[in-house]
């Protein structure tokens, strides 16, 4: 099965007003991927309005949250319906950092990419072990349970000709330099894909599942070189345009981009 690639930055908590137009300006002059493949940024909500507007059409925009309830006293939270509002289309949920930061549950992040998806959000359901879970050998266990709990909304999502996304993103890889190997990248996104295949026949060959975790120009050909995995989540590496656009080309092969 064809599953289009997703090259995905998220800036996290990174970049004001001025950066983001810059950066859509960035990948305006460099013109669109000379292949398919479905660009996301993720900025702060902030700037989510400013992104939508500005970025050219070959790039999406998404939120890197969203709260489960469609509205309500919720001080500081975003809800799906503000998201697709401001102009993106996409949300990440239960990204390792809310899960760290902000106590969420298996449970909330499948609430979450529910609400996304109900709203005409692409959800992206972010899994991962850290490095203590891996060490005690607890990897595919902790990753059954993460996965588990979405199963029903990524079926929806298929269901619904949204098209699944899943991220797998290692803990102790992220913004550590230490990206996972493609050996192992490979195993864990093997392993996901027959879970979701058990699941419901066929979720696992049509969900798309990215790597995260540092990635960058030196090792994204490698990674994507690998067919069970589909595309990539990008911190770090992603806050720069060029290096951005320097990773679409390289995973893509594609002539486009600077
Ligand atoms: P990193 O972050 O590329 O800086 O490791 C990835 C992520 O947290 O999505």
């Amino acid at each position: 099965m064809t599953r289009t690639p997703i090259i995905a930055g998220n800036w996290k908590m990174n970049l004001l007003r001025e950066d983001v137009s810059a950066y859509a300006e960035a990948l305006a002059d460099a013109g669109p991927p000379g292949a398919q493949v479905d660009v996301v940024l993720f900025p702060t909500p902030v700037y989510l309005e400013l992104a939508a507007a500005a970025m050219p059409d070959w790039a999406a925009v998404g939120a890197q949250d969203v709260h489960a309830e469609d509205g309500g006293a919720y001080t500081g939270d975003v809800a799906a319906a503000q998201i697709l509002d401001a102009g993106a289309s996409w949300a990440l949920a239960g990204h390792s950092e809310r899960r760290q930061y902000h106590g969420e549950s298996n449970d909330d992040v499948a609430r979450k990419a529910r609400r996304a998806l109900d709203t005409g959000l692409i959800p992206v359901i972010c899994v991962g072990e850290t490095l203590e879970q891996r060490q005690r050998d607890e990897t595919e266990a902790i990753l059954d349970a993460q996965l588990g709990a979405a199963l029903e909304v990524l079926a929806a999502a298929d269901g619904a000709g949204i098209g699944a996304v899943v991220a797998y993103e290692p803990v102790w890889a992220i913004g550590t330099g230490l990206s996972a190997s493609p050996e192992i990248a490979a195993a864990v996104h093997g392993h996901l894909r027959r879970r979701l295949n058990r699941h419901q026949a066929g979720l696992g060959d049509s969900t798309r599942i990215l790597y995260g975790g540092s990635v960058n120009a030196d090792n994204c050909r490698d990674l994507i070189g690998r067919s069970d995995i589909d595309g990539f989540l990008i911190g770090g590496a992603s806050l720069d345009p060029a290096s951005f656009l320097r990773i679409i080309r390289l995973s893509t092969g594609s002539a486009g981009g600077s």
